[in-house]
């Protein structure tokens, strides 16, 4: 048996800890009691993520083979190097890599210096005197700031922005505590995500997905983290073709390439890209460090080859020779979340989940005596599993429907009318 370290305590964090516990021994280093992890851990530790004391102290306890990092802050704060010191191997990529994330403009500077495709148009601006005149010359613009946005997020055009006046206006907001912004065009198009494994030489893809950020049915209301997301069982999605998933696949292998020549350094770990097809083909928004949440809960359980053996093939640059194989299954994901979320979600409050035929993955939740409590964010996620999307769908929606307590949920997610929303928006592309 292998001993796994892993850190992180939400749903994303339990499909990992379902998945390795097939054939590893866990130990979770957790910022809250996630029941579902917990009951799959052979010993687990809570503590603050960034707490690399405790770390260590629970690294000496367990002595883990190698760690599985699933959320972005333990990534940003350099904990695969931390863990390197002890001798413990990470999937899951080094402080300067992680900067695939925190950092747009690393992400756009590399794909310009190495000639990786699939970039919009952008520039990266200290100061804002030459700003205006790009912002001008672009047919819609998208307004980033550089670094962990702590608040003040990602602007586009038409959604929270009209003019190159309001454009400018945001600029100076973003560079009073960001040393950069990052003007890029706006592209139009589906996005999908494709989240892909490599250890730094070898990309492997999984099925791609696509999830859904607005709160409520039929993409209204503010962003969140993701309502949910759905996959289909030929690892494609209705609006996308093979040679879409290929051409992310290519960026993400140049993009890998570049990362080594530029750091010096191997990515070891996951890349998710987050895409968009536009009738110019598939162009990259932006690239996380780590599995999505919710897209981790749409591959991992359907992932065939064993999940531990792909982690040792990570840490042990043998990805090449390795064949990763997903079952033909479609799946979507729903979460629970608390009435109110995001902006004020009710806390504290009792929950229960009825039996189903639904995967359950629990998030934001805390597991006391007297049953489960929510704690502010997504709650549970519920993932239905079957032959195509209709059958997947209606167990998730089975399941979540059944949750009793404050929550809502997006009943729309995965259904054949949202779908064929999404196909015909294509077919208007092009
Ligand atoms: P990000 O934080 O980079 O994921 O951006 C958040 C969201 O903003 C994305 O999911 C897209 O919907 C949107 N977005 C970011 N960049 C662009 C772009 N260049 N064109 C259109 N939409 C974008
Ligand atoms: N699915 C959005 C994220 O994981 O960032």
């Amino acid at each position: 048996m292998t001993n796994v370290l892993l850190i992180g305590n939400g749903a994303r964090e339990h499909a990992l800890a379902e998945a390795l516990v097939k054939s590893s021994k866990l130990y979770s280093f957790m910022a809250a009691n996630n029941p579902g992890i917990s009951s799959l851990s052979e010993k687990i530790k809570i503590s603050s993520l960034n707490d690399f004391d405790a770390l260590k102290a629970f690294v000496n306890e367990v002595q883990p083979d190698f760690a599985v990092i699933g959320p972005e802050a333990p990534l940003d704060m350099g904990v695969v190097d931390f863990l390197e010191e002890l001798k413990v191997p990470s999937v899951g990529p080094h402080r300067v890599l992680a900067r695939l994330e925190t950092s747009k403009a690393f992400t756009r500077d590399v794909m310009a210096k190495y000639s990786v495709p699939g970039a919009p148009r952008f520039k990266v601006f200290e100061d804002l005197t030459e700003a205006k005149e790009f912002i001008e010359e672009l047919e819609g613009f998208v307004i980033k700031p550089d670094g962990l946005t702590g608040g003040k997020g990602v602007k586009v055009q038409g959604d929270h922005l009209d003019t190159v006046e309001e454009a400018i206006d945001y600029c100076k907001d973003v560079l009073k505590d960001h040393q950069s912004v990052i003007v890029e065009e706006k592209l139009i198009g589906e996005e999908f995500s494709l989240q892909c494994i490599t250890d730094g030489k070898t990309v492997k893809i999984t099925p791609p997905a696509q999830d859904h950020k607005r709160a409520f049915v039929d993409d209204k209301g503010p962003n969140t983290g993701g309502m949910g997301s759905y996959s289909c069982e030929d690892h494609l999605l209705p609006f996308i073709t093979d040679e879409h998933v290929q051409q992310a696949r290519e960026i993400t292998e140049l993009m890998a390439e570049a990362l080594y020549k530029e750091t010096g350094v191997r990515y070891k770990g996951i890349m998710y890209g987050g895409f968009i097809v536009t009738k110019n083909g598939v162009k990259l928004i932006e690239y996380n460090a780590r599995f999505g949440d919710p897209e981790a809960m749409n591959v991992l359980p359907i992932m065939k080859t064993d999940f531990t053996k792909v982690c040792k093939a990570v840490v042990e640059e043998r990805l090449d020779d390795f064949e990763l194989e997903f079952e033909d299954k479609a799946t979507v994901c729903k979460y629970a979340v608390p009435e109110g979320y995001p902006s004020n979600p009710v806390k504290n409050v009792k929950i229960e989940v009825g039996d189903s035929k639904a995967r359950i993955y629990y998030a934001a939740v805390d597991q006391r005596e007297d049953g489960l409590y929510m704690t502010g964010s997504r709650a549970v996620a519920f993932v239905g599993i079957g032959d195509n999307i209709a059958e997947a769908e209606k167990i998730a929606q089975q399941a979540v429907s059944d949750v009793k307590g404050p929550v809502f949920f997006r009943e729309d997610i995965g259904t054949e009318r949202l779908l064929n929303k999404r196909i015909e928006h294509m077919k208007q592309l092009i």
